[in-house]
């Protein structure tokens, strides 16, 4: 697909709901009591995979709308074994977050995914998960998993990386073992785990490096809305931020400080962005972004922040590109066990458009100057968040972008290129 240069960005826009809770509020609706509604539901290839992961489990899930599901809750240890493995397709957080929760079931459990899934590492959650008491086998720390429930004992674990999604896992099983099992956070990582659980009624108890879960008796969620993904609003905030002349409303979007890293770094390079109508939905706070377009100036990533915006890491090595100066990430070693090596697919990428964009071992240091990158050929090499970051260089560049691989975006955010068409200014 030819992503052709833009003038401005404006307009109104609402982005899909959240993946990171989208998945939750199916999980955690699958082993509560009765019936959550899930209005907002994030609709993507990831999410459906964790749709189809629940149903294999003999989780009933009705999907009255594209973006409003009502899923069948089976209890706490209600999950049935499924007559095969549970393909986890290319979504980390279905396998990761699941895990926890099949290791408090009866029966034996197979999970794997796609080629880049099966590379990406999971010896992270078995670890933790076999001290818990679980049977746990990985081919080689890679899936395809094999959990075998049983009887769990609590644990204290220190995670060795920060990462949302192990910390989920142990939570998950956490809720099956005998005593208060805690996480000890090395940097904090998007909370949506503990909210959504507490909001159901598990006995969460929270500190800022830690969180301690106990056994529940009974989950129940009843209704949620999902607000906007911060992640599927974040390239509209770079394009609208680097293309002069730009205005850009987003609605609705969650604002979770813990997911909203970018923003910080963003208004300390000189972005104009203002939240407006702060408030709380399902315990997630939300709010509406309105974005004018700024001169930036370079900055440093620290590793402190680099769980709070990791997501948004690609979108960064291009809104440093444009910044007057260097600009340097550093402690991003994570990058580089995501759907693809981000440090590789984002540097490679990125020098082909004319970027002066170096690796580190742990990020990238990136000499910006502020004017338009020359633009030319890029590959997503199937990740979704390296297909919207070359959508965004298209607009911001001289002569375009010619994107392959473009349909990874569905990943998380099917309308993605309809959406951005419908704000770009020619
Ligand atoms: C996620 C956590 C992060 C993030 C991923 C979603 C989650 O992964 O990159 O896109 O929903 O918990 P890690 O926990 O591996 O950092």
């Amino acid at each position: 697909m030819k992503i052709e240069p833009a003038s401005s960005i404006v307009g109104h826009i609402a982005v899909p709901g959240d993946k990171s809770i989208s998945h939750r509020a199916v999980m955690v609706g699958a082993v509560a009591e009765g019936e959550t509604l899930v209005r907002g539901f994030g609709r993507s290839r990831d999410t459906e995979a964790t749709i189809a992961a629940v149903r294999a489990l003999a989780v009933t899930v009705d999907e009255d709308d594209v973006d409003t599901i009502r899923v069948q809750g089976v209890g706490l240890r209600g999950l049935q074994e499924p007559s095969g493995p549970i393909d986890c397709r290319n979504s980390g957080t279905t396998l990761r977050l699941l895990a926890g929760l099949l290791a408090g079931q009866r029966g034996r459990f197979e999970l794997t995914g796609d080629d880049s899934l099966r590379g990406r590492p999971v010896d992270r959650i078995a670890t933790p998960l076999a001290e818990m008491g679980t049977r746990v086998e990985t081919a080689d720390g890679k899936p395809p998993l094999v959990v075998e429930g049983g009887e769990l004992e609590a644990i204290r674990y220190e995670l060795p990386v920060a990462s949302a999604q192990v910390k989920s896992c142990v939570l998950h099983a956490g809720l099956y073992a005998e005593g208060r099992t805690t996480v000890i956070e090395p940097l904090p990582t998007r909370d949506h785990t503990e909210i959504m659980l507490a909001a159901a009624g598990a006995p969460v108890t929270r500190r800022p490096d830690r969180v301690s879960i106990g056994p529940a008796d009974r989950l129940a969620l009843g209704e949620l809305d999902v607000p906007g993904d911060f992640s599927a609003a974040a390239p509209f905030v770079v394009a609208a931020t680097l293309l002069p002349g730009s205005e850009l409303t987003i609605h609705d979007v969650g604002l979770n400080p813990r997911r909203t890293g970018l923003l910080e770094v963003l208004e300390r390079m000189g972005a104009r962005i203002t939240a407006f109508h702060r408030r709380k939905s399902g315990g997630e706070p939300i709010g509406d972004l309105v974005v004018q377009s700024a001169e930036l100036v370079a900055t440093t990533v620290r590793a402190e922040e680099v769980p709070r915006m990791v997501d948004e890491l690609p979108l960064f090595a291009l809104a440093a590109a444009c910044a007057r100066g260097e600009s340097t990430v550093e402690g991003a070693r994570e990058l580089r066990v995501k759907e693809t090596d981000r440090i590789e697919t984002v540097t490679t990428s990125l020098r082909a458009l004319g970027i002066r964009i170096r690796k580190r071992d742990d990020g990238f240091g990136v000499r910006g100057v502020p004017t338009r990158p020359k633009g030319g050929g890029m590959d997503s090499h199937g990740d979704h968040r390296i297909a919207m970051l070359g959508a965004v260089a298209g607009l911001v560049s001289r002569d375009g972008v010619e994107l392959e691989n473009d349909e990874a975006v569905a990943v998380s955010f099917p309308g993605f290129f309809e959406l951005l068409d419908s704000v770009t200014q020619r």
